[in-house]
């Protein structure tokens, strides 16, 4: 691994609706959110609906609506600081650099076109290859992405493909342009469990031979313990935990990621929820003062409520904002 990560984030907010009263504390539906990338890690962006996940994923690629604005104290892709790029050198330096998918490769790729060729022109627009060229290329990688018979299959229309196979022709399109960074959200929750498996195993094998980054964007803690390598907790826009994915899932310290892990089905069966977190989360109109979890948390005593946590050390590269963090009894969470 290099020296130098892929991606430093400091500090990206997202804001709302900039002209509604009180804005400026009110509606920060990311705030202040600060993560690295190392090359060929992948990272796990997980919270409950709503917390501001696919949010955060599109301010990083500037892909939001006009009515949200973005505000990052530094934003560092492959050494380049890009929050003073104009909208046309980001662009570029997006269209190269960074594949997407998504849950519904339905409405991310052209139905009328050819699966071939609908790589084949991401191919052309990022390299200037041939139209020759880029057709081989578009065969080339749907043989990557586990397509078979891959030279008939890039003459079909989408609709000839199964759900599995789709996604892997849109992961075939953000791979086109050979990028460093792949934003995956949540792009396996629509599928079913052994069609989720293979398409995992396709991504980590990605990674493995293109020295792929990823960010995943998922609801579910399982996938993230089977593909991960390091985990980020989003809470109502806010990072409240993010480390190793083994310290993560075994010993989460702050109550709301601890709670969140304790209400995943139990067994690859699933069938079984443990508990659920009492109470919703916040709506961006009616943040809570202090910590945003604090009206949730068992933990939670006065200085939550007025004062927001730092994040905290809780041992290499593990940080959670809390004041009162779980402590761990042997292998077990016990509150303080
Ligand atoms: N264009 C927008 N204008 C105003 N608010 C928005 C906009 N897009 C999203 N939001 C709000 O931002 C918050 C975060 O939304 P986001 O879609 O990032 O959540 P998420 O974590 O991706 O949820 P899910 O797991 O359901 O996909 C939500 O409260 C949402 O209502
Ligand atoms: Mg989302």
């Amino acid at each position: 691994m290099s020296g130098q990560a892929l991606i430093e984030v400091e500090g990206l907010t997202v804001l709302a609706n900039l002209r509604a009263p009180g804005a400026d504390t009110r509606r920060r539906i990311v705030d202040d959110l600060s993560f690295t990338l190392e090359r060929g890690e992948i990272l796990g962006l997980v919270g409950e609906s709503g917390s501001g996940k696919t949010v955060a994923c599109r301010a990083l690629m500037r892909l939001l609506p006009d009515t949200l604005a973005i505000k990052a104290r530094s934003i560092r892709f492959d050494g380049t600081e890009v929050t003073a790029l104009s909208e046309r050198d980001f662009a570029k330096l997006r269209g190269r650099g960074i594949g997407m998918i998504f849950q519904n490769p339905s409405s991310h790729l052209d139905p009328v076109m050819r699966i071939g060729a609908q790589i084949a022109e991401t191919v052309r627009l990022s390299k200037g290859t041939s139209r020759r060229e880029a057709a081989r290329e578009a065969v080339e990688l749907l043989a990557q992405v586990g397509i078979p018979d891959p030279e008939r299959r890039s003459e079909a229309y989408l609709h000839e493909f199964s759900g599995g196979m789709r996604q892997r022709a849109m992961i075939a399109v953000a791979l086109a342009s050979d990028p460093k960074l792949l934003v995956a959200d949540e792009p396996t929750t629509a599928l079913d469990v052994t069609v989720q498996a293979q398409i995992l195993r396709l991504l980590k094998d990605l990674r493995d031979r293109r020295g792929l980054s990823i960010i995943f964007v998922t609801h579910d803690l399982g996938v993230v313990s089977q593909l991960c390598d390091r985990i980020a907790v989003l809470y109502a826009g806010r990072l409240c935990e993010s480390g190793p994915k083994r310290d993560v899932l075994l010993a989460p310290r702050h109550p709301y990621a601890a709670g969140l892990i304790a209400c995943q089905p139990a067994g690859s069966a699933g069938l079984r929820r443990l508990r659920t977190i009492e109470g919703q989360p916040p709506s961006p109109d009616a943040m809570p003062s202090g910590c945003r979890f604090h009206p949730r948390c068992q933990n939670a005593g006065e200085d939550c409520r007025s004062v927001q946590p730092p994040l905290a050390s809780f041992g290499p590269a593990h940080i959670a904002a809390c004041f009162h963090p779980m402590r761990l009894s042997g292998s077990a969470q016990v509150r303080p």
